[in-house]
């Protein structure tokens, strides 16, 4: 065969995009602070791939084309960890905390004869995923595995590859040190709840099992033998912690957090290095009342003692370090009581099996009901009428039944079989072979018409303000809607005229219904309850098809050439578009005036070059003009980025009124902020230009 001559400056121009790349990446994990808008890493991305693919020979150990995962294993090597990967110790109350101080204190002085006041702690959230190891040698990625029992754990290295935040080659920052030219570094690898709750949608949409919580998701993510599947999923990481290292010595934990970023390796944004055990505990405290707020799943505080001197003189007992504590937060899981089991119709007429429970606190929220998914996992769990169980609640998802307690089950405990007819409107359920699911067929049952008008309504879809639960179970009721366009019709006669409705809420309503007429494709295309159209199909069709007459002409072949429309999903669009009645829905919708906006990009080209890309903004408060979504959909328009949590990285906080702690956050880390006329001013500059 002939080798194909090598052009030199198509080299080198490999290499800078592989560069280039590799900053942006870091900017964006390592440091929060993007660099580049994700049209222009992508269209470098592909510049980089097509090269790649001509030139196989000059691909780079490090490019970012290997992120996209490899073929599957047929099973996990083992992978050692030398110094072993240890455990912490935990402490649920604050006497415990103490005592750990004391036992340190203890240790030293009758060890080494050391009498240590105070230790300063740094102190960091415990994040709640999979710990891994991570190896580079001579700065490049060369292998990671799991922890497993501490000594050895399974060889990841191909799912490691595709998690983003671990980068292929470490950096030496500017003016910073070169990274160790051996290095092993340990962290935890998690997903933040909007990924979670964006991947279970999915899965959900997709009928697969959805993940009981983040930490879950994590871990099935890595263990999967085929790293293509992990490579899908929104897996971030933070670095804690250092295994062997040559050719650099950390003298405290605190420099070890700081010295990571600059080479590339993202710690937890969130850490402080605090004087004494009181500060430490106050960090706690601070962490624990914003629990709720923050973006991720943490169980607790890990306080380390800072010094590393002092951690060498503490050493480790065979579990666990002595200078190292886990401080835990209250549990997310609480015991209840089932008091009945119900069956509730969905928007696809899917029959979902729910728990009603003696009401109990989970995390600071009242929880009533729980779902048990479907009737195999009801089986699977035997949950019964009476049963005491386990439950459990992560981000917004609806509570989960985790186990029965067996033990307590009472004489009387009753199962609960699944119904053969639609509790709502008695047609026998469907439930095709090989499916977890038993669906009510009725397209006209009243359960999955008013499910879809909710949905259709609701904030991810057409986002209409003031329109919830109780007011579309309310105008279903009184006979004013039977189908979305309907909603558009509707006056403020007939609207003041429902119960408990005033002539302002009315007023407010028909603005709202206003304000949606304009929605983003995207949104128009999920609100229509496609099935297996999620948010983020919904999202790739718009930009492939730009309106809906496009995508309601598209036949299966060309569905299926668009990425990541499979066939089961191209099935069903052409099916809803084929139905009579769902075409005449649609066509309704866009009488009464409902124009989908087609996405910029495939209007406008490129986002790249905006003044808002590479700017990330957190919002906080209520804006009086936009709802949250509609404000991070202007900026995200416009390629910035929204963060659910304030940085010193952040570029804005809009501050809405009645902020929250956010604004003191921004305000203690300097963060401009901005009000909600400057921001709309923004905006306008940007709509201008
Ligand atoms: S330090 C010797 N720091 O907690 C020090 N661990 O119960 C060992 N974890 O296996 C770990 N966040 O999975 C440390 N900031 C953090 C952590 C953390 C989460 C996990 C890690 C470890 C487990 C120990």
């Amino acid at each position: 065969m002939n080798e194909p001559s090598i052009p030199p400056e198509k080299q080198e121009h490999m290499q800078i995009l592989v560069s280039e790349l590799a900053s942006a990446n870091t900017a964006y994990h390592a440091h929060d602070a993007p660099v580049m808008s994700d049209a222009e890493y992508d269209r470098k991305m592909r510049e980089l791939r097509a090269l790649e693919e001509e030139y196989p020979d000059l691909k780079l150990p490090d490019s970012p084309t290997m992120r996209v995962g490899a073929p599957p294993l047929d099973s996990f090597d083992a992978f050692h960890h030398d110094p072993p990967m240890r455990s912490l110790e935990n402490a649920v109350t604050e006497e415990e905390v103490l005592a750990f101080e004391e036992r340190a204190k203890r240790f030293l002085l009758q060890t080494y004869d050391r009498n240590i006041e105070a230790f300063d702690f740094t102190c960091e959230p415990k994040l709640d995923g999979l710990a891994v190891e991570v190896i580079y040698e001579n700065g490049f990625f060369h292998s990671g595995g799991t922890r497993g029992n501490g000594i050895s754990g399974e060889d990841i290295t191909q799912n490691l590859k595709t998690v983003r935040g671990i980068p292929l080659r470490l950096q030496t920052p500017e003016g910073g040190p070169e990274p160790p030219a051996n290095l092993a570094v340990r962290g935890e690898v998690f997903m933040n709840l909007q990924g979670f709750e964006r991947l279970n949608r999915e899965r959900l949409e997709k009928e697969e099992p959805p993940f009981a919580n983040p930490r879950n998701a994590a871990a099935g993510s890595l263990r999967q033998l085929d790293s293509r599947i992990t490579a899908t999923r929104p897996l971030e990481i933070a670095f804690y912690a250092v295994g062997r290292v040559e050719g650099f010595s950390f003298h405290s934990q605190s420099h070890l957090l700081e010295s990571l970023p600059g080479w590339g390796l993202p710690v937890s944004p969130v850490w402080r290095k605090c004087a004494n055990l009181r500060e430490a505990v106050g960090f706690y405290e601070e962490l624990l009342r914003g629990r709720e707020d923050a973006p991720y799943e943490q169980d607790g505080v890990v306080l380390k003692v800072d010094s590393m001197e002092l951690q060498n003189e503490l050493g480790s007992t065979s579990r666990a370090p002595r200078w190292a504590i886990a401080y835990k937060f209250p549990p997310k899981q609480e015991t209840t009581q089932v008091e009945d089991i119900i069956f509730q119709v969905g928007r696809t007429g899917a029959i979902t099996p729910v728990a009603l429970m003696k009401p109990v606190r989970v995390g600071g929220v009242e929880v009533t009901r729980a779902t048990l998914h479907n009737e195999d996992e009801m089986r699977r769990k035997d949950v019964r009428k009476g049963d005491h169980v386990l439950i459990q609640r992560a981000g917004d998802v609806i509570p989960e039944v985790v186990a029965v307690i067996e033990e307590r089950r009472p004489l009387d405990a009753e199962a609960v079989p699944m119904p053969v007819e639609c509790p709502i409107c008695a047609t026998p359920v469907d439930r095709p072979e090989g499916e977890a699911v038993v669906r009510c067929p009725n397209p006209t049952c009243p359960a999955v018409v008013r499910e879809g008008l909710r949905h259709f309504a609701s904030r991810r879809a057409m986002d209409i303000d003031g329109l919830g639960e109780k007011l579309v179970n309310q105008l279903v009721d009184s006979g004013l809607v039977s189908e979305p366009a309907d909603f558009f019709a509707l006056s403020k006669e007939q609207l003041s005229s429902l119960e408990r409705m005033g002539e302002k809420s009315a007023e407010n309503l028909i603005e709202a219904l206003d304000r949606a007429k304009k929605p983003a494709l995207a949104r128009f295309i999920y609100s229509l309850g496609i099935r297996h159209v999620g948010e983020h199909i919904a999202e790739v069709l718009a930009e492939r098809f730009g309106s809906v007459g496009d995508l309601s002409r598209a036949d299966t072949e060309t569905l299926v050439s668009v990425h990541e429309v499979g066939p089961q999903v191209a099935e069903r669009i052409v099916r809803f578009f084929s139905d009579a009645k769902s075409r005449q829905m649609v066509e309704n919708l866009l009488s009464a005036g409902v124009e989908p906006q087609a996405p910029l990009k495939a209007a406008h080209g490129d986002v790249g070059g905006t003044a808002f890309s590479g700017l990330s903004f957190v919002l906080t408060g209520t804006l009086s003009g936009r709802s949250r979504s509609a404000a991070k959909a202007a900026i995200e328009a416009f390629g910035g980025r929204v963060s659910s949590s304030v940085s010193k990285n952040t570029s804005f906080l809009v501050a809405g009124e009645r902020p929250g702690s956010k604004l003191k956050n921004a305000e203690s880390l300097g963060v401009e902020i901005l009000d909600e006329d400057a921001f709309e001013r923004m905006l306008a500059r940007e709509k201008g230009s």
